[in-house]
């Protein structure tokens, strides 16, 4: 049975930790079809909606259109195993999980299921500001039909901004962006703490004027299409403060080339990690 228009498609949620738990919290706010997660421990599900514990609980009767994969890439391919059985050829495989690849998702439900069709898989890589609705998703599975991208996108933006990508190797420079991204802005944030505290702010201070300022100007950037740059230059007058403090940052040799050496560092880790 097919979910009405306004209602996103019965899911079959596997594995419900913090990144799963993000998603899902999005797509019940945006009016999810009746869907089954499958957690060890996850609670806190109101019916329609059902929490298993074991794949063998999942109704016989149930059929997802997206089974979303959710676990710990090391957890993977138990995970696979479990749900396979609930996979057909309409079945769209959405995998959340970093490294993760399309052939060897491929292979893995090949691997529990030979004789079967196999399902369409996309690989995505959100990020956390996804649990409260500002996510950055980039979803990437070459030659999936139309319909079904479609159907990928409006899951995604259910917990912010999604993008894709065709060529699966940019889902590591991808990763290296906005997957790890959050944690170089919470760096900022918290970098910017300490200077205030090196100039004799209290830290509770500190915190707050570190805090506001990251999420501010994060706020800012979101509501006003100028480019970053272009609002850099807005707040930077010639011979100030945020100009003497810039003329440090930028140096060649300090954050522009300390970012472009960290995010390519991000990116190999990224491949090498990917199985
Ligand atoms: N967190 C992030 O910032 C982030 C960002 C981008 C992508 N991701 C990706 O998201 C995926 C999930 O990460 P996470 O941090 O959300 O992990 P997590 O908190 O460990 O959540 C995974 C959940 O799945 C459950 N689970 C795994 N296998 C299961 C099985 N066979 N049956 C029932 N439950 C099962 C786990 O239970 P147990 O703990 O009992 O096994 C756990 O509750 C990872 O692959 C990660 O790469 C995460």
């Amino acid at each position: 049975m097919s979910a009405p228009a306004d209602q996103l498609p019965p899911i079959l949620l596997a594995g419900c930790g913090k990144m799963g738990g993000a998603l899902l919290r999005g797509w019940l706010e945006d009016g999810l079809a009746p869907s089954v997660v499958l957690d060890r421990s996850f609670e806190h599900l109101s019916p329609p909606h059902r929490i298993v514990r074991h794949a063998a609980d999942i109704p016989s009767d149930f059929t997802p259109t997206v089974i979303i994969l959710a676990a710990k890439p090391q957890k993977a391919d138990a995970l696979i195993a479990a749900v396979a059985g609930l996979a057909g050829p309409q079945t769209i495989v959405l995998s959340v999980m970093a490294g993760r690849t399309i052939a060897s998702l491929r292979a893995a439900f090949t691997a529990a299921r030979p004789d079967a069709a196999p399902p369409a898989f996309v690989r995505t890589m959100p990020n956390t500001p996804a649990a409260i609705g500002q996510g950055m998703t980039v979803a990437c599975a070459p030659g999936l039909a139309d319909a079904q991208r479609a159907l990928c996108t409006r899951l995604l933006e259910a917990v912010g901004e999604a993008a894709w990508v065709e060529n699966e190797e940019e889902v590591d420079a991808v990763t290296a962006v906005s997957g790890s991204g959050p944690g170089y802005v919470f760096l900022v944030a918290e970098l910017l703490e300490k200077g205030a505290v090196e100039q004799g702010l209290s830290p509770e201070l500190a915190r707050i004027l570190a805090r506001q300022t990251v999420a501010g100007a994060g706020a800012l950037l979101a509501r006003d299409p100028q480019d970053a740059a272009d609002l850099r230059r807005q707040v930077t007058s010639p011979g100030g403060t945020t100009q003497a403090a810039l003329d440090v940052l930028m140096a060649p040799d300090a954050l522009p080339d300390a970012f472009s050496r960290a995010i390519a560092a991000a990116r190999a880790r990224a491949a090498e990690l990917a199985s």
